[in-house]
Order: C-alpha cells, then sequence, then structure tokens
C-alpha cells in the first residue's frame, strides 16, 4: 500500500515543492493549508493529492486527517518580515498553537513520522559563521517583535525534541531558499521588482555588506528528500549552500541581469537584521548532500520568471 504522507502549509513556496516532490516519490499527499498567503503556489492536480482548506489552530477540523497518516512535514507557519513585526501574536498562535495541535493529531493516530521546517532565524546572530547545528539559538531582544517568528521556531523546535512519540522526528532549518513563483516578500524578489520600475538608481539597506548564501529551490528539495530516506532520529540539519555573497554584490548580478545601467543608492540599515548567515553544511552532506544549482544560473531563471 502507498504510504500516506500530511503537509501542513503545502500551498506555500517551498510546501509546494516539497508535495510535489513526495508525488513523484508516489507518496499519497494530504495538504493542509489555510491559503493564509494571497497567493496559492500549488498548481498541481493529481490523483494522490488531497487539498484541505483549513487552519492548523482549529484541532477539531484538522484531527481526523491524521488518521492513517505515516509522516507529516509540518511547513505551516505565518512568513515574511512584515508580518514579524505587524502581526507578532498571529505568528507566535499559528506558530505555538498549531504545532501543538499537529503533535496532538499525530499523537492521536500514531503518525510514525515527523519533520519540522524550522529556520535559519533561530540563530539570529551567531556566534559562529558558517554556522552549524550545534550553535546555541537565541531570542536577542523579546520585546523586539522581529524575535517572534524565530521564538515560534526555537519553541517548535523543542516541543518535539522532547517529545517521544515518533519512530523518527526530525529538524530541517532552510537557509535563504528561492527560485521562480516565491512571492514577492523575500530579498532576491524585491530586488527584481525595485529593478523592473527604476531608470537610474535602486536603494538598499544599509551599505549592502550583510551576507546570505542562497539555495535554488530544486536543490533545497533534494536536501529534503535525502532526510526521508537518510535522516536519522531527532537530529537537525541545516540545508542550504555555502556560497556566502554580500547584498551589495547580489543587487549588482541583477543589474547586469536586468541588463540596464543602474547605480545602486545606500540607506539606513532595518533594525533586528542579521549581519552574516550562512549555514555550515557538514552534517547533510555526510548524507549525499551536494547542492548543484550555481547562483548565476538560479538568479538567471528567478529573474526571467519574474519580468515575464
Ligand atoms: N523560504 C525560505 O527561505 C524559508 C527559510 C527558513 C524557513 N522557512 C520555513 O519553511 C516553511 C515554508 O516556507 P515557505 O517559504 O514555503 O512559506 P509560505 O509562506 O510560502 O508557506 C507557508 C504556508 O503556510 C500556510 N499557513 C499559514 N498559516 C496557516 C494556518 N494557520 N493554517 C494552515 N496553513 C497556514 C500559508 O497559507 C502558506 O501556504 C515555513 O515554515 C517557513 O517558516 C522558509
Amino acid at each position: 500500500m502507498k504510504k500516506k504522507f500530511l503537509v501542513t502549509g503545502g500551498s506555500g513556496f517551498i510546501g509546494s515543492a516539497i508535495v510535489n516532490m513526495l508525488l513523484k516519490n508516489n507518496y499519497i499527499v494530504f495538504n493542509l493549508d489555510n491559503e493564509f498567503r494571497e497567493k496559492k503556489y500549488l498548481k498541481t492536480k493529481h490523483k494522490n493529492l488531497k487539498n484541505i482548506k483549513c487552519d492548523i489552530r482549529d484541532y477539531k477540523k484538522i484531527e481526523k486527517y491524521f488518521k492513517n497518516i505515516d509522516t507529516v512535514f509540518h511547513l505551516a507557519f505565518i512568513n515574511g518580515t512584515n508580518f514579524f513585526y505587524e502581526k507578532p501574536d498571529l505568528v507566535l498562535d499559528v506558530g505555538v498553537k498549531g504545532m501543538i495541535n499537529v503533535m496532538d493529531a499525530c499523537k492521536k493516530h500514531k503518525v510514525k513520522n515527523f519533520f519540522l521546517a524550522s529556520s535559519s532565524e533561530v540563530y539570529q546572530n551567531p556566534i559562529k559563521v558558517p554556522t552549524d547545528e550545534n550553535v546555541p539559538l537565541v531570542i536577542p531582544d523579546p520585546n523586539n517583535p522581529r524575535f517572534s517568528y524565530g521564538a515560534g521556531k526555537i519553541i517548535s523546535e523543542i516541543i518535539l525534541l522532547n517529545s517521544n512519540i515518533f519512530k523518527k522526528s526530525i529538524i530541517f532549518r532552510p537557509h535563504n531558499v528561492y527560485g521562480p513563483d516565491m512571492g514577492y516578500n523575500h530579498v532576491i524578489p524585491e530586488i527584481i521588482q525595485k529593478l523592473s520600475k527604476s531608470k537610474n538608481n535602486i536603494k538598499i539597506q544599509g551599505k549592502g555588506d550583510h551576507t546570505r548564501a542562497f539555495c535554488y529551490i530544486d536543490d533545497f528539495v533534494k536536501g529534503v528528500e535525502l532526510l526521508i530516506f537518510k535522516g536519522t532520529n531527532k537530529n537537525i540539519y541545516n540545508i542550504g549552500t555555502s556560497r556566502e555573497i554580500k547584498i551589495i554584490d547580489l543587487v549588482q548580478k541583477l543589474i547586469v541581469l536586468s541588463n540596464k545601467n543602474i547605480k545602486i543608492i545606500k540607506t539606513n540599515k532595518k533594525l533586528g537584521d542579521t549581519p552574516r548567515r550562512c549555514p555550515d553544511l557538514k552534517k547533510i552532506s555526510k548524507l549525499g548532500y551536494k547542492p548543484k544549482v550555481s547562483l548565476d544560473m538560479g538568479l538567471k531563471k528567478t529573474y526571467k520568471w519574474y519580468i515575464n
């Protein structure tokens, strides 16, 4: 009999890519998503896919869908920096209540395996870059709503690590995943949008000397797939690339792709922005993870998608 997977947040950018990967592996997939995001990324129609519109904060509604599920991928979360500042209570409600409900439903129906999407945001300003999975998790300022997101992820991780209901529970921490059709609340689409509207210049936050390591969605999903088969119980894995790039250099690459003669203008930096972010990937590399898509190729594909 085909194994049944349940994905929360499977209509989102990463969720839809994971749903497609699961369908390719011939699993039956239940997607629980309340379509909070205005944009629904999951376009797939498949006999093995069942989309259920519901809010993970509503235990009574979601519980029955966990019956006979083998593995849960928990991704539903409120993303986008604006939401962290404007609706930190919602971020935490979905993050914490949602996690507890999903765990309770798993317990009731004896789900075997659990994969939790955490985030690189749990490290905030890490004491070590590249950052490995053992670097301490921090909430630098509980009064800054910016950290509602990281706090929700840390709480979810702690809940999972302290439960013993699964045969296999795995946490993955995505680091700056990008690609075509990823929405507009991320740095790459934001820059592309600005460039498309601009004639002579583009404004960036600060000096643009903060860094990120961007991972193309196809490489990311291969990492997740690897964890299904080779990841081990109660382990945490960074997924991303180790190509650290300054934001100003990223903007420059996108300017080249735009074929425009545009000047970069530096402005004041936003509070809470992490200066450097780059994962240490030794742990997942040992399982065979090797990102293949170069930044230039990934940016080209992404740029083309947004411009079209
Ligand atoms: N994109 C990245 O680079 C990145 C980086 C770090 C972590 N993550 C994590 O990976 C996961 C997927 O990210 P994404 O980029 O696909 O985000 P996304 O916002 O595109 O997807 C999240 C999905 O969750 C759904 N959702 C929100 N609240 C819900 C609720 N109450 N009930 C049911 N569904 C709800 C949304 O409608 C959306 O479809 C998230 O947990 C995110 O925090 C992503």
